[in-house]
């Protein structure tokens, strides 16, 4: 049976672990074929480790498990010319672009939005509002030179779509996305590029289980576990669960990518247990 989106090329940022790996996987399930991008570093200022070129060379073997070719690169998203030549080279080799997925991100402590260091901020908007930009940007001309329409899916989060208290920086890129994503729907729909973003609740990768994310949501425990955390975070779903899998966001991506969601664009799309209506 074709897969759902068989003979396609997608390009991942972020797609070392977490949920860029799991799309990587989720899509080449479906017969694409994947060019995948990733900082494999530490990035100063984030209270997690960072993924690491063994982590992207793991993608690579999984994807290369299910009989898809992969283009894996280390680049960094504040780095346009970087991100250029890997998509190219990406493009060359496997031959078209249709599916952009924005997704590298980062996360950092928490800190009130009148006390938080400059650079800071200015680093959360370079890789996640301006890194997504830049994804866009090198990706767009591949999609409108191929002539086959395109998606570009955008992953912003709950809290692009609503507020949270001591995280400013990344609640203003995360809104600063949806911006981006509304005005490149209407700039790319005549070219039948669609444009959509996804806003997941809590997921269960990298970026929340560790332990400076799990002390604080339980400030109240000196070594809190993934268990202590687990009741903390539920508490911000509908749905009693106290994250999603990071699969959950990649079958939202799959049918954002693929023919099934031909019309849709524009569109702001929570994966969010309940947590936006909350
Ligand atoms: N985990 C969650 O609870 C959650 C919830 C909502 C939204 N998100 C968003 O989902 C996206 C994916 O995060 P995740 O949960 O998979 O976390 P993760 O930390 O496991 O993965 C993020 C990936 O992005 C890469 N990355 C970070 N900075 C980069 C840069 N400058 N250039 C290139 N790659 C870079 C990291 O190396 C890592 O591999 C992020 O945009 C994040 O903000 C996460």
């Amino acid at each position: 049976m074709p897969g759902r989106v068989a003979g396609k090329v997608a390009f991942i940022t972020g797609a070392a672990r977490g949920q860029g790996r799991s799309h990587a996987v989720r899509l080449a399930q479906e017969g694409a074929d994947i060019v995948a991008v990733d900082i494999c570093e530490d990035v100063p200022g984030i209270p997690y480790p960072g993924a690491t070129e063994a982590d992207l060379a793991e993608t690579v073997k999984q994807v290369e498990a299910l009989d898809r070719r992969i283009v894996a690169v280390k680049a960094d998203v504040r780095d346009p010319r970087a991100l250029k030549a890997a998509l190219d080279d990406g493009v060359a080799q496997l031959g078209r672009l249709d599916i952009v997925c924005a997704n590298a991100g980062i996360g950092t402590a928490p800190v009130a939005a009148w006390e938080m260091d400059e650079s800071v901020w200015q680093t959360m908007i370079d890789i996640n509002l301006t890194g997504v930009w830049h994804t866009a940007k090198v990706a767009i001309p591949h999609l409108i030179a191929g002539g086959n329409g395109g998606s570009i899916i955008i992953t912003s989060s709950a809290a692009g779509l609503q507020a949270y208290q001591n995280i400013a920086h990344y609640v203003s890129a995360k809104h600063g996305v949806v911006g981006l994503m509304r005005t490149l729907a209407l700039e790319l729909a005549p070219h039948f590029i669609r444009v959509n973003s996804i806003h997941p609740t809590q997921v269960d990768t990298p970026m929340i289980q560790n332990e400076p994310t799990w002390r604080l949501f339980r400030p109240d425990l000196e070594h809190p576990t993934e268990a202590d955390f687990a009741p903390a975070s539920q508490a911000m779903n509908a749905l009693p669960i106290p994250w999603v899998d990071p699969v959950d966001i990649s079958n939202a991506v799959l049918y954002l990518a693929s023919d099934e969601s031909r019309y849709v664009t524009g569109v702001t799309l929570p994966v969010d247990a309940g947590a936006v209506i909350k």
